[in-house]
């Protein structure tokens, strides 16, 4: 079943390999596409990948959490990433970009000393630091940036977009009632911690028009105390299915958290797909595809998955970094990944480029 067709909101994928979401380190000081980050797409989809979703992509330089993240906030951008995609598409891949807005999670010196914009002043132990709550004006702004965005998504020839509403970030910030403490139409309950994401939605939907798929990675639970549990998070999935929203991919957790986004340790097939009981509470209610990430290692558990109905499609990060061609060689008969999940491709700051450090022998420690 991994190796057969899917059609993905008009989108037709070859295979059910999903590629999630991957910052690369890899645009320029100005947040440009570089030749060697269309390089890096073009091994991914000689790879075999079914669909490619980038690494998150600025809506806005207040959102910047990592350096030489790729920008998507001015027209200037479009000229780019219309390369990449063309590279892509050449090589009959599929590729969707991903966009974010950091929100609390940014970290000063990377935007200009100012502090992280979130819907509330709660302090991050993770990062050490307390973000500003954001005024009205300024909320209404980032929702047009996100419009912005899917507007030039569209022209530089991505076959989707995906919204990061994900991992602790601005629109995750909302959705959780961790991170938003606002009384007003921001927050306060369920649909106000909504109203953010949705508005976010509208402003994309009204610049690509109804045929356009715009997608979602979202969080099914933050794991922590106070945070977004399992059945607010499908209550929100089924709003975006009812406002048209193509799929969803399911992850969770945020800096902060202590069950991380990107788990360590996955020593054997029941720790692999660490998320697939939440995916499988999304499918049984949602007739959307729903997207699992998060520690799928072997060919059997993703064939498991798509078999029993858990989701509808596999996506995977990590184990890419290591191997870009694995579909392939899942296709011929590899059952196992090379990625032992150690996170040393998440030593950002060190990293030149993000890579798999069990492949380089001389990175800085
Ligand atoms: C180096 C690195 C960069 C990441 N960048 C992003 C990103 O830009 N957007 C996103 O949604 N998730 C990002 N993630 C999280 C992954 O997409 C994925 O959810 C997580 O690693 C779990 O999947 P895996 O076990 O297949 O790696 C990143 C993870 C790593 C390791």
């Amino acid at each position: 079943m991994l190796f057969t067709p899917f059609d993905l909101s008009g989108i037709n994928l070859k295979n059910r390999v999903v590629r999630s979401a991957t910052y690369e380190k890899r645009a320029d000081e100005k947040e440009f596409v570089t030749d060697s980050l269309i390089e890096f797409y073009k091994e991914l989809a000689r790879g075999g990948t079914g669909l490619i979703i980038t690494g998150n992509a600025l809506v806005h330089p207040s959102g910047r959490s990592v350096p030489q993240m790729t920008g998507i906030y001015k027209d200037e951008f479009v000229k780019g990433f219309r390369r990449l995609t063309d590279a892509v598409h050449d090589l009959g891949g599929k590729i969707i970009i991903q966009v974010v807005h950091g929100g609390r999670q940014c970290i000063p010196k990377l935007i200009d000393d100012m502090p992280p914009l979130a819907p509330s002043s709660v302090y991050d132990p993770f990062t050490k630091i307390t973000p500003k709550e954001m005024t009205d004006d300024e909320i209404r702004h980032m929702i047009d940036c996100f419009g912005d965005a899917a507007r030039r998504a569209k022209l530089s020839g991505f076959d989707g977009i995906q919204i990061h509403g994900a991992h602790g970030y601005l629109v995750s910030g909302f959705l959780s009632p961790h991170t938003n403490r606002r009384d007003d139409q921001w927050g306060g309950d369920e649909e106000r911690r909504f109203h953010f994401l949705n508005e976010v939605y509208n402003s994309m939907r009204s610049e690509v028009g109804d045929n356009y798929p715009i997608m979602i990675k979202m969080n099914a639970e933050d794991n922590i105390e106070g945070g977004l549990l399992p059945n607010e998070a499908l209550g929100i999935a089924k709003k975006l299915e009812a406002v048209g929203i193509s799929a969803i991919e399911v992850s969770g957790g945020m800096y902060e958290s202590a069950l991380k986004t990107a788990r360590t340790k996955i020593l054997n097939k029941k720790e692999e797909a660490y998320y697939r009981e939440n995916s499988k509470l999304f499918k049984s209610e949602l007739k959307i595809p729903v997207i699992l990430v998060g520690g799928i290692r072997s060919k059997s558990v993703a064939e498991e998955i798509l078999q029993t109905g858990t989701a509808d499609l596999a996506s995977i990060s990590r184990p890419l970094i290591r191997e870009p061609d694995l579909p392939s060689k899942f296709m011929e008969g590899k059952e196992k990944a090379d990625c032992i999940s150690c996170n040393g491709c998440m030593r950002f700051m060190r990293l030149d480029e993000i890579k798999c450090v069990q492949l380089e022998k001389n990175v800085k420690e």
